[in-house]
This record gives C-alpha cells, sequence and structure tokens, in this order.
C-alpha cells in the first residue's frame, strides 16, 4: 500500500463530513433519548382507528370500587382529553392500598435509587383529595418512593397544576407511576409528567444515550426524520409549531409511519438546543414541500402553504434575533440567544413525486430571498447527472447488501466536482446481511465511508440511519445504538464509525493498493492535528472484507516530519462474520486498541480476516 502523505497531496475534507441523523423511529425520541417516563402522559394518544385512548394505563381496583373514563374537559384547549375517576368504594371501604392508576411507562421506568424525578401533575375535583404519588416495582409491591397531594376542594375545584420530588430508595429498572387514593369522589388528571432531575446539560435528554452519540463527534444533526416528517397521511406529519411551547400545551401526534404516539415533548426546540449543547450543526428537515406517503398539495395551490412557511416562520424561530416576531417568541421559551441553523432540507426522499419540483422551487424561492445564506438541501439525486433545480446540497439515501455497499465505495468517484455537493443523509446494510446489526454489515459501511472520505469534495456530510432503537418496539432493523429503558449497546455499525472520528475536517492523502486487492480491501490515509496537544497524526484505515489474512507493506512517502515509532493500532473485527452485540454480550464486537512499537513510513503488517484496522502514526 503506497501512501502519498505530502501537505500538497493533502485535500482539506469538509468539516462537516461526518454526523448523525436522529429520526423518531423505534421509539428513539419518545421513550428513547427524551427522558420523560410516563408514556402518553395527556390520555391523548390516538391511533389510526381511535382518536384517543389511555393505553398504556392501567385501572388499580376492581369494578366495585372505580370507575375511570375520558372526557374533554382538560384545561388545555389544544389537548382537550382528560382522565376522569370516579371512585367508588367508600370511606374505609377502599383497600387499604387504595385504588387508582398507574402508568408503567416505556416498557417499565428505570428507577434508580438516590435519583431525584420530578412528578408534575394537573388534577381537579369537586372534593378535597388526598392522593398518593408513588413509584413501585411492576406488580405494585415494592415501594421506592412516594409523597402524599392533600388539597381542599376550593383549590382543585378548578384545574391545579402539583409539582413534587420523589426520591427514590432502591433501583427498579421496571417500574411505575401510581396514583391512588382511598377517599371516595370524582378526580380528574390531566398531563401527568415524571422527569429524572438529572438529564444532559439539564436539558431533559438521557444521558447515556447522548454521551454515545457524543463519543461519534458529529458534526451535525439531521432531525427529525425520514419518513416521520412526511406521515403516511398529511394529517400525521410532524408540525413544528405544535411541538414548541409549554409541553402541557402541545396537542402530541401519532406516527403514522413507524405507527406510535409522541406528545412531543422532543420538539423543535428540543432538537436545536441538542445539537447547540453536542455542539454540532442542526440540520432541520421540514415538511413544508407539502408531501407524504399518500397525499400531497399540488402545486398550483402551494402558495397559501410557502407564504405560511414565512410567517410562521421555522427559521426566524431558530435564528432570529430576539426582536424578530419567531424570535421573540423562542427568547420567551427560554433561548433568547438565536440558535446557529445553516441548512434546511425540504421533504425526505420525495423527488420521484409529482408535485415534488414544483413545491421544491417555491419554497426554495421564498427561503432565499428571505435567508440568502441558507443551504437547501433538495431531495433530488444529483450523483450521476446534474439536477435541473437549484440546491445547495441533494439527499442520497442508501440501504443495501454488504457486497454491494463494499463496492460502492467508488460511488461518487465519477460525480461531478462542480455544484450541489452530496448529502449522504441515510446508508446502512439492510437485509439479510445485517442480522439485527452485524460485524458484516459494518464491514460494508466501514469500506463506503472510505469512498466518502476519497470523494469528499463531492460530499460534503454523510449520517448512518436510523440512529437508535428501543429493543421493546424494532420498527426498523439494523441501527446503530441498541437501548431499553435502562441498558445501551453499540451495534458495530456504530463502532465502525468511531474510526471515523477524526476524519471531518482533516486532510485527505491518496492510498494506492499495489496488487490487485480491490475486490476485498479499501484504504483511506488522513493527516489530522489533534486539537487537545496540538499533535499531527496520520490515520490509515484498511478494510478487510475477505476471509483470510492478508500481509501488506505499507510505504509513506511525502511526510515532512519523522513517525514516532510507538504507534497504536485499532481493529474491529470477531471470529464470525454475522457476530453481534446484545445487551448479555454488548462488547462482544468492538475495537481493541494496542501499541504499534515499530511504527516507520515502511511497514509489514497482518491484516485480520473480515476486519477494519485503523493505523494510528504520531508524526
Ligand atoms: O431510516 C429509516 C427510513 O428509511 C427513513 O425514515 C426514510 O427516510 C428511509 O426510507
Amino acid at each position: 500500500l503506497m501512501i502519498d502523505a505530502s501537505p500538497q497531496s493533502g485535500r482539506k475534507i469538509p468539516d462537516t463530513l461526518f454526523g448523525i441523523f436522529f429520526e423518531e423511529i423505534n421509539h428513539a425520541g419518545a421513550g428513547g433519548i427524551w427522558a420523560e417516563l410516563v408514556s402518553n402522559r395527556g390520555f391523548e394518544a390516538g391511533g389510526p382507528n381511535t382518536p384517543s385512548n389511555i393505553d398504556p394505563w392501567f385501572i388499580i381496583g376492581d369494578e366495585s370500587s372505580i370507575y375511570v373514563s375520558t372526557d374533554r374537559t382538560s384545561c388545555f384547549s389544544r389537548n382537550e382529553v382528560a382522565l376522569r375517576m370516579d371512585i367508588l368504594c367508600e370511606e374505609g371501604g377502599c383497600p387499604s392500598d387504595g385504588v387508582g392508576i398507574y402508568n408503567p411507562g416505556f416498557w417499565g421506568m428505570n428507577i434508580e435509587e438516590k435519583e431525584k424525578y420530578k412528578l408534575v401533575l394537573y388534577v381537579k375535583s369537586l372534593n378535597s383529595i388526598n392522593i398518593s404519588v408513588s413509584l413501585t416495582s411492576s406488580d405494585g409491591s415494592q415501594n421506592l418512593a412516594s409523597a402524599n397531594i392533600l388539597a381542599d376542594s376550593s383549590v382543585v375545584s378548578n384545574w391545579t397544576r402539583m409539582e413534587l420530588i420523589l426520591e427514590s430508595v432502591a433501583t427498579n429498572r421496571t417500574a411505575r407511576l401510581q396514583l391512588t387514593t382511598t377517599k371516595k369522589g370524582v378526580i380528574w388528571f390531566d398531563q401527568v409528567s415524571l422527569m429524572p432531575l438529572d438529564t444532559y446539560k439539564g436539558h431533559g435528554f438521557r444521558k447515556e444515550l447522548i454521551s454515545m452519540v457524543e463519543d461519534l463527534k458529529p458534526r451535525f444533526i439531521r432531525f427529525p426524520g425520514g419518513c416521520f416528517v412526511e406521515g403516511e397521511w398529511l394529517r400525521n406529519a410532524f408540525r413544528w409549531r405544535e411541538t414548541i411551547g409549554p409541553w402541557e400545551e402541545r396537542p402530541g401526534h401519532f406516527g403514522d409511519v413507524w405507527m406510535y404516539w409522541t406528545d412531543d415533548g422532543l420538539g423543535y426546540l428540543e432538537f436545536l438546543q441538542l445539537a447547540e449543547d453536542l455542539g454540532t450543526a442542526p440540520i432541520w428537515v421540514f415538511n413544508n414541500g407539502r408531501i407524504s406517503h399518500n397525499d400531497q398539495v399540488d402545486t398550483t395551490s402551494i402558495f397559501p402553504f410557502v407564504q405560511a412557511c414565512l410567517e410562521h416562520n421555522s427559521i426566524e424561530f431558530a435564528r432570529g434575533s430576539s426582536d424578530t416576531k419567531w424570535g421573540s417568541v423562542r427568547a420567551k421559551l427560554g433561548h433568547p440567544e438565536p440558535f446557529t441553523l445553516e441548512y434546511v432540507a425540504v421533504g425526505n426522499e420525495d423527488c420521484w413525486k409529482k408535485n415534488y419540483r414544483g413545491n421544491y422551487l417555491k419554497f426554495y424561492d421564498a427561503i432565499k430571498a428571505a435567508y440568502p445564506d441558507i443551504k437547501i438541501i433538495s431531495n433530488c439525486d444529483g450523483s450521476s447527472k446534474p439536477l435541473d433545480h437549484p440546491a445547495d446540497l441533494y439527499d442520497y439515501h442508501v440501504y443495501t447488501s454488504a457486497s454491494r455497499l463494499f463496492k460502492m465505495n467508488n460511488a461518487f468517484d465519477k460525480t461531478s466536482r462542480t455544484g450541489p455537493k452530496a448529502f449522504v443523509s441515510e446508508y446502512a446494510v439492510t437485509g439479510s446481511d445485517a442480522g439485527t446489526g452485524s460485524l458484516l454489515a459494518a464491514l460494508g459501511e466501514a469500506a463506503f465511508l472510505i469512498g466518502l472520505e476519497r470523494n469528499s469534495d463531492a460530499v460534503e456530510m454523510a449520517s448512518y440511519a436510523p440512529l437508535f432503537v428501543n429493543a421493546n418496539d424494532r420498527r426498523w432493523n439494523p441501527d446503530a445504538i441498541v437501548f431499553n429503558s435502562w441498558q445501551q449497546y453499540g451495534t458495530p455499525s456504530y463502532w465502525i464509525q468511531t474510526f471515523f472520528t477524526e476524519s471531518s475536517g482533516a486532510f485527505f492523502h491518496p492510498s494506492n493498493i499495489q496488487a490487485n486487492f480491490s475486490d476485498t480491501l479499501a484504504t483511506s490515509a488522513i493527516t489530522w492535528q489533534n486539537p487537545e496537544d496540538n499533535s499531527n497524526y496520520l490515520k490509515i484505515k484498511i478494510v478487510n472484507f475477505g476471509s483470510d489474512y492478508v500481509t501488506l507493506k505499507i510505504s509513506v512517502k511525502g511526510l515532512e516530519a519523522a513517525i514516532n515509532s510507538l504507534g497504536s493500532t485499532t481493529v474491529l473485527t470477531s471470529s464470525n462474520l454475522m457476530d453481534e452485540n446484545s445487551f448479555a454480550n454488548p462488547k462482544k464486537v468492538i475495537p481493541v486498541s494496542d501499541t504499534l512499537p515499530n511504527a516507520a513510513e515502511n511497514m509489514d503488517v497482518v491484516l485480520s480476516p473480515r476486519s477494519l484496522t485503523s493505523f494510528d502514526l504520531q508524526l
């Protein structure tokens, strides 16, 4: 393998090359990174056939002691449904533990010893109330934390907000929240929320999951979908204005592509906040192409929606100063400083639809007129022929087999270097090669990413998809990070991404494999500077897709500084191509690092079968 590492040969890789794509899919947000523990906190969770239901709330007590129903008496006009509890048992005649309701959260709540949880609920009653709030084990037998809500009827005859902190005395991974009483009467509840106090930067995200994202050092975050943005039907598409403001007043919506309800606690502002907290560029995918999977607005009728897009302006909400109309809304919600929003994508995977181009152009013109600097991403693929419409970037998605994705490391070799650059916003090996996240899949992806590095004068951004899956609701397979209420692990596809964390903003150098290994090896070389100590590194990555050991002579020329003889190697491999990680064995297929004692310009190295190896040489 010959590498030209001379400064003249180096080509700067875009600072934005590798990032993440977050979609509300697989309960990635609701019941995922968003730390809300109550599922269906407003009793509004509608589905395809039911306008609202109380699932997964359950009743504690039998028919003779309690009757639970819903009505439309909430104090929140955009989510009117409230839960009504008729407690039928007489004073002293109720079970000693009381009757009421419980919520198991998203397949059980993770409650940790000595952690504090904030409970907020809205309550109304015609009588005085004495409600016991408790966190218990899944069958209610073990009490983890409890408190009482006592109030006179003069207080709770109108809807009243109650807030309290619960501190758990023990850890339970599948806990539930109970609201019970032994007092006869009628009680209404609405908007019941339970959040851990300790969240990522205090902004409501599960720390351990975001920590895995941080480790990928993403340069951008594309959100909130994917198909989630489109909806099966327009009525179920993501509408940003419905997701901002006090959480109690958000109507929530049924994501009919991935078939679950979200309270939209993780809304537009929270996404922007997450991007800011991660120090990464937000890429806002909006559905204002007014196109869903099954219905769309015709271009001849799109003008009012374009106007609405600018009047109800998501871009101004993100980046307008606090004296603009929508910037002031953001400021009132607690973020006076504008966010840095430099990219928007018009729709998702919609290029082939009848009205896409027509609608896109209307949005393009209107957005560019108002925000000339913003980069607009088209859904149409410009990798093999020029786009027939203006765009700053074009979206490119690929889901295929491992061998096909390996070969696609040259997908952009012939792409024009002029015109809009590619945003490979979704890529992954899928199908039988993938299992639920196999080594084989990850190696195909690694070769593809090496090709993107090589073609990073035509490709500006790339992200794997999907990023997260709650193991209890696997709507799409495979995914990069698997979690449940308390555990998480990276699939091999996650781990290969960690080999590319230094690439964005680094310098790419040409490399040549002398022997005929192009069907089984994919290689790249970058030089980069470690900002922590300003030292420079040469990083050589090699995928060995074959099933044999490969002995390789690496020759590096053109370096201005000598190679420190103590380097390191990192290898991702396993004994079986279909090996995966799991909750039981989360580290079966992870990168393993070792020292490289004789690092030099000329080295003989051995590559393991079915592996990705990185040689890290300090200069
Ligand atoms: O990543 C899963 C889905 O794949 C996305 O929602 C969609 O854009 C693509 O079809």
